[in-house]
């Protein structure tokens, strides 16, 4: 009898880590389509709280390469991190102000506080900001992508008009089981590459709540540049490799999808954002092994009796690497260590291949200004560069904007970044004899003008940190 007794609290542990997805006794039967996360804590509180205390600023010190937003109120500024970031944007907002990114609950403030520059494509830059999206775009249509951002957010109600990501953006209402919410850009991306989407995995579903954001798009342009609607390039793919190249294929494959003008080359070009979900679904050991975006951002956390999923989603370091140690045995130090190595190499590596391509930048810079000067240049020299220099800016850029730094799939991102490096010294060799052949060499060492990018930023300029004391490859060498 005694020991029954003693075994009780051990018994009660253990069944309540087996029946985690068991619901807690419900207090209160959500509408469908309830968007107010404080309903849904009346059944769930503690994912609630987890789910709030994103807009917390995150511990210190812990992340080498995303501070994100440490105690000190600062938020980390891309462009002065990867000072070739200012030359390669310039000519449109992602030149203007591009922020590492911090929690959850700052993600649509965070839009309505950026430069208004960044705010131009209208409507459509809501798509990964509100749990709203999906509603707006099917009453509104193609107005949601095109009409102006303040005439869209002005649609949302008042009481939700700061309220990003939230329960129903990943849930159903009914019994908080993973769904994806927004079928017009996911949903659709899916059925693009033949996912029946009725037979998605819940581990599956642990990744595609968040590859509803986590993910690189395409901001399509009407005739006038307007945006008619955002879309996933990922129609040459399949689901497990989606590689850069697919990628590069899909925004070649229609005008439509060049979304800007650069200023320093005047070549209108699509634009790459943070991909993490191609980056690791893309043939990485950890996907291979079976992980999903929420084994290591939302680890399961014992609250009292009850074992939940940790909605503080953050950066796994800033949690003691707790995710990482229910499978790896090596120790915290030891995999930190780990994470940093791979990290330092892609820093490395990305500086090299974003200071290549904006050397072959600035040569087309001087071409057309010799061009316009009324000498001739081999155009067919000038069109191959042109060429390699378009698959070098796509490749820095899509790397540059995923945000593990390179831990998400190590090997994977080494090769898209060799590649950079390599298609931008091609293009820089043609360009090179184009120059000499029409009688205007460019000197041994291209003067990148870094300064003026980074500083001629308007009034964004002063928000700058440089987070990290990033080794010099070059150091020691003739520098650009
Ligand atoms: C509705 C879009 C959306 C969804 C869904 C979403 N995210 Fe995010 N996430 C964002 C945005 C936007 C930011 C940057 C917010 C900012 O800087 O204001 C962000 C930031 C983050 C960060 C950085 C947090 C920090 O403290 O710096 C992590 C990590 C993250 N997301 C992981 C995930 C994971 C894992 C999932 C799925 C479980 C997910 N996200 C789902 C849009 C989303
Ligand atoms: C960015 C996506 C995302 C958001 C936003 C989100 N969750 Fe979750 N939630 C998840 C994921 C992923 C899991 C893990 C599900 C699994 O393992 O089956 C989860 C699990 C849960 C579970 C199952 C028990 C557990 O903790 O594992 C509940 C209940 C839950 N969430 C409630 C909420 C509530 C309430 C909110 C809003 C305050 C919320 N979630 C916001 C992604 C999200
Ligand atoms: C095997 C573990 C693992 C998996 C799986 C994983 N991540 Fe990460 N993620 C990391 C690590 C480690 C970092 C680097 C964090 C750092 O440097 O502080 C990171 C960084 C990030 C960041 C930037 C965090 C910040 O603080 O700025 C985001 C956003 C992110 N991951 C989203 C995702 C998404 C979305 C998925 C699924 C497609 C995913 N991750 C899958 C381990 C993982
Ligand atoms: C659900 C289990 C699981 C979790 C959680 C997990 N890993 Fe892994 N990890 C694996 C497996 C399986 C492998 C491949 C086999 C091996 O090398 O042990 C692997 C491989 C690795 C490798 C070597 C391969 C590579 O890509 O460089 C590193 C480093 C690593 N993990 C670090 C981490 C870190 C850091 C975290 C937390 C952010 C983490 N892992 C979370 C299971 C996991």
């Amino acid at each position: 009898m005694k020991k029954l007794i003693l075994l009780t609290p051990a018994l009660c542990l253990f069944f309540a880590a087996c029946t985690k997805n068991a619901d807690p006794i419900k207090i209160t039967e959500l509408k469908p389509g309830e968007y107010e996360p404080k309903e849904w804590a009346k059944n769930w509180p503690l994912e609630y709280e987890g789910w709030e205390a994103t807009a917390n600023p995150t511990p210190a010190g812990k992340s080498y390469y995303k501070k994100g937003w440490d105690a000190d109120g600062k938020i980390y500024d891309k462009l002065s991190e990867f000072p070739y970031m200012p030359l390669l944007f310039s000519g449109w907002g992602f030149g203007i102000e591009y922020n590492e990114p911090r929690g959850h609950m700052h993600m649509l403030t965070d839009v309505l506080d950026i430069d208004p520059s960044r705010r131009k494509a209208g409507g459509a830059c809501l798509t990964c900001k509100t749990p709203y999206a999906q509603e707006l775009q099917a009453k509104y249509g193609k107005d949601y992508f095109s009409k102006p951002f303040d005439e869209i957010h002005a649609l949302i109600p008042k009481n939700h008009q700061k309220l990003g990501a939230a329960c129903i953006t990943c849930h159903d209402e009914a019994d908080a089981s993973l769904r994806i919410l927004n079928q017009f850009t996911l949903g659709k991306a899916l059925k693009d590459m033949g996912v029946d989407t009725a037979k998605l995995s819940n581990q599956d579903l642990r990744s595609l709540v968040c590859a509803q954001c986590h993910v690189t798009y395409v901001v399509r342009k009407d005739k006038d540049m307007k945006s008619d609607s955002v879309f996933f390039p990922w129609q040459n793919s399949k689901y497990g490799s989606i590689s850069i190249e697919d990628i590069i294929k899909t925004i070649k494959s229609d005008p439509a999808h060049l979304e800007w003008t650069q200023a320093v080359t005047g070549f209108k070009l699509g634009f790459l954002r943070h991909a993490e979900f191609e980056l690791l679904s893309n043939d990485s050991t950890h996907w291979k092994a079976g992980l999903a975006c929420a084994d290591c951002h939302m680890p399961y956390t014992r609250s009292g009796s009850k074992k939940i999923s940790d909605h503080r989603v953050m950066s796994p370091l800033k949690k003691d690497m707790k995710a990482c140690i229910q499978c790896h045995t090596e120790g915290k130090e030891w995999l930190m260590q780990r994470v940093k190595s791979i990290q330092d190499r892609t820093a490395s590596l990305q500086l090299r291949a974003g200071y290549a391509t904006a050397t072959a930048a600035k040569l087309f810079e001087r071409a057309n200004a010799v061009k316009k000067g009324g000498r001739s240049l081999d155009e067919a020299l000038y069109a191959k560069a042109k060429e390699y220099y378009e698959e070098a800016f796509y490749r820095v850029t899509f790397i540059g904007a995923e945000n593990s730094m390179g831990f998400h799939n190590p090997p994977e991102t080494l090769r898209v970044l060799g590649d950079a490096a390599y298609f931008a010294g091609k293009s820089e060799a043609l360009l090179r004899q184009a120059l000499a052949q029409a009688g205007a060499p460019a000197p041994a060492r291209v003067d990148l003008e870094l300064g003026k990018y980074l500083n001629n930023r308007g009034k964004r300029k002063l928000n700058f940190d440089r987070t990290v004391e990033f080794k010099d490859p070059f150091k020691n060498q003739e520098k650009f």
